[in-house]
């Protein structure tokens, strides 16, 4: 179905892999299309109940936005091919009710790292390494970066890596909060699935909360306490609640149904 993807849905999690490995699995016009399409099929379907991105091969997961499609562009279409970006795929990930893990195997540079930051968290494995190189081409991130680097390892580090362009291993991205585990190359995919088999087993409509309350705070959204609240008080009106805390009082496990 897809061109530059490879898909399955195993166990209720749908594992998009970037498929251009002779290209580091760099993002053009095809791969943002078809990750736009991908990721309006976990929003959709009922049987994906969470996500993982990562790249095809052992070198990269993605070495960034395809510079050969930058030549041709001036203010507009630059401007243009970042809005595009963003609404097809950055920010859709980001606000994605259902959980979107990245799963990070190799070369994490430029929108490479951006997509990687748009995911709710990310795992790494030993040979990855992340970096914004823009400067290097003359330009800055367009897909978030300069936003999501400086909310997630702080504005000292951010600005550093962003005017140096230089490249972080995986055990320097985990200490400074980029990923949040590093593991070996074969147990990248096994280590994520099973993280997320963990988070299938809580509350679904719960989880789209948390999500979308982190995501106000990492917005700098003032209201975020008050949004807090709001959900808080609405997910006592979800059958998942009286289930969950039905299941805590007679010792027994939750089963959740996402109403
Ligand atoms: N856009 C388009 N093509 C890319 C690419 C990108 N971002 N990154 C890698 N490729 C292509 C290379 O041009 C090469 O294609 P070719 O075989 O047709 O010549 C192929 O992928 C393999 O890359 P190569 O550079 O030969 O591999 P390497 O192991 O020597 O180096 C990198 C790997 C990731 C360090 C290097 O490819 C690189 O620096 N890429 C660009 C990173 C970047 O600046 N990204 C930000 C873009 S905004």
């Amino acid at each position: 179905m897809y061109t530059t993807l490879l898909t399955t849905i195993e166990a209720g999690t749908m594992i998009i892999t970037i498929n251009r490995p002779d290209k580091m699995n760099a993002l053009n016009k095809d791969v943002i299309e078809e990750l736009g399409a991908a990721l309006d099929e976990v929003y959709n379907n009922p049987e994906v109940k969470s996500a993982i991105i990562t790249g095809a091969g052992e070198k990269a997961f993605v070495a960034g936005a395809d510079i050969t499609e930058f030549l041709s562009l001036g203010a507009d279409g630059g401007a243009a091919l970042a809005t595009k970006g963003r609404n097809l795929v950055f920010d859709k990930i980001e606000n994605c009710p259902k959980p979107i893990v990245g799963a990070v195997n190799g070369f994490s540079l430029g929108g490479g790292c951006e997509l990687a930051m748009a995911c709710h968290f990310r795992l790494a494995s030993a040979n990855a390494k992340f970096g914004q190189p823009e400067v290097n081409l003359g330009l800055i991130p367009g897909y978030g970066g300069t936003q999501r680097l400086t909310r997630l390892i702080g504005k000292g580090k951010a600005m550093e890596l962003l005017m140096t362009a230089d490249m972080i291993g995986a055990d320097e991205a985990k200490a400074l909060g980029l990923v949040n585990h590093v593991t070996a190359l074969e147990e990248l995919l096994p280590r994520t699935k099973e993280i997320l088999q963990k988070i299938h087993t809580k509350a679904p409509l719960a989880i789209s909360k948390i999500i979308a309350c982190v995501n106000e705070c990492a917005d700098g959204d003032h209201h975020g306490f008050d949004k807090e609240i709001k959900r808080f008080g609405e997910s006592f009106a979800t059958e998942d609640m009286k289930e969950g805390t039905t299941a805590f009082l007679e010792k027994r496990k939750a089963a959740f149904k996402g109403k």
